[in-house]
């Protein structure tokens, strides 16, 4: 009997879906694979701000029902048929540092890391999961230096245990919990040597990665997001902050788009005054990740070519064109669905959502591998 339920198991087309919870928004994905490739069967968003009482867009911190309760709609909206899913843990729950060692302790890291991480980690040693993986120096590196670099990852019980729950609530079978740096990197990168950066823009804040030979070296978190623009902009234009979102998400920086003349609703308010406003808010999100590039750049002596934008901030009509005008180093928009195979009809819609989706789509990525 166990035979032939395992023998029809693995025959079986399995779905996989990936779940990102993100402070403004949920954003799922399912995909299959046939044929070596991942099939993007359906995905969707829903706003969390509407859950709480603020507007579309901004950055919620809600309780674990709320959230399934959110998911569960998502789930029912975009017909997401599987319940084998990847789940992100925000990066802003859980605690990344890059610990350098002697490279003598190589072999003996599971005896040393719960010791050292008593020193970067600010609670008891037994409340937090911990993870590390080897990211620089090392035996294997071909790059033998006398320091191992090792990225360890902490995430707290509590944190854990919400997102069990949620999954519980959701009705999901929860095959992994990732950070979200693993997935949106997954889903943005092809395979590189030199170092790049991936910055995912979201609702609340900016997260900066550094990528190198597919491993990420370093990770950085800005306090800042895209909902910055729209809280500046309702604040300098006097218009309300569901009609700052509006403006954002309908013209962004794109001076060609936007309507002469003043904008309804607002006495005076010109399209290049909202334009301007949201310059002016993405001038110091952008400055912040001009200093961390050059950090990095200063301590390992590396450049870094490539900054590859993933989060639904960066979904802003003109966003590359303008950052690419601040920034020193090539800036492209990261295209998570090219990785996945759906109707060529729906190619400039998964084009132009992409980024908003990253973290989701890397997510089901790994589940997808790990079902081979
Ligand atoms: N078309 C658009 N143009 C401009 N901005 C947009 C657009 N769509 C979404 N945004 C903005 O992107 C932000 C949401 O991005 P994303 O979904 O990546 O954030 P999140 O994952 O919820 O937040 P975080 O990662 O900070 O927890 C919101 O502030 C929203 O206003
Ligand atoms: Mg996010």
């Amino acid at each position: 009997m166990s035979f032939s339920l395992s023998h029809i198991f693995s025959k079986e087309v399995r779905s996989v879906i990936g779940v990102d919870i993100g402070s403004s928004s949920i954003k799922v994905v399912q995909l299959r694979r046939e044929r070596g490739r991942a099939i993007l069967e359906t995905y969707g968003a829903i706003a969390l701000g509407p859950y709480t009482g603020v507007e579309v867009g901004r950055a919620t911190q809600l309780p674990a029902d709320k959230i399934s309760e959110a998911l569960k709609e998502v789930i029912k909206e975009a017909n997401v048929t599987t319940v084998d899913a990847g789940i992100a843990i925000p990066y802003a729950s859980s605690l990344v540092s890059v610990v350098r060692l002697p490279a003598s302790l190589e072999d003996r890291l599971a005896q040393t890391m719960p010791l050292e991480a008593r020193k970067y980690i600010p609670v008891p040693i037994n409340e937090v999961q911990l993870d590390w993986i080897l990211v620089g120096g090392g035996k294997e590196s071909g790059n033998v230096q006398d320091k191992l670099e090792v990225m360890l990852v902490a995430i707290h019980n509590d944190t854990i245990a919400k997102y069990r729950q949620i999954a519980l609530d959701s009705a999901l079978s929860a095959s992994f919990f990732e950070i979200e740096v693993f997935s949106a990197v997954r889903a943005s990168l092809d395979h590189g040597i030199a170092p790049v950066a991936v910055v995912d823009f979201g609702a609340a804040t900016t997260k900066f990665y550094v990528v190198e030979r597919g491993i990420v070296r370093e990770s950085h978190i800005i306090n800042q997001g895209s909902q910055e623009l729209t809280l500046n902009a309702s604040r300098a234009l006097n218009i309300t902050v569901a009609q700052a979102e509006e403006r954002k998400r309908k013209m962004g920086l794109d001076r060609a788009s936007a309507p002469a003349g003043v904008i309804p609703g607002s006495a005076t308010m010109t399209a290049s005054d909202a334009e301007h406003s949201f310059e002016l808010s993405l001038a110091p999100i952008l400055s912040e990740i001009s200093r961390t590039q050059a950090s990095f750049e200063a301590r390992m002596g590396e450049s870094i070519s490539t900054i590859v934008f993933t989060g639904g901030g960066s979904t802003l009509k003109g966003f590359r064109e303008f950052s690419q005008s601040k920034l020193q180093a090539e800036v492209r928009l990261a295209d998570p669905f090219g990785k996945t195979e759906a109707p060529a009809f729906l190619e400039g819609i998964l084009k132009e959502a992409g980024p908003e989706f990253s973290v989701a789509v890397g997510l089901a990525l790994r589940r997808l591998q790990e079902l081979g």
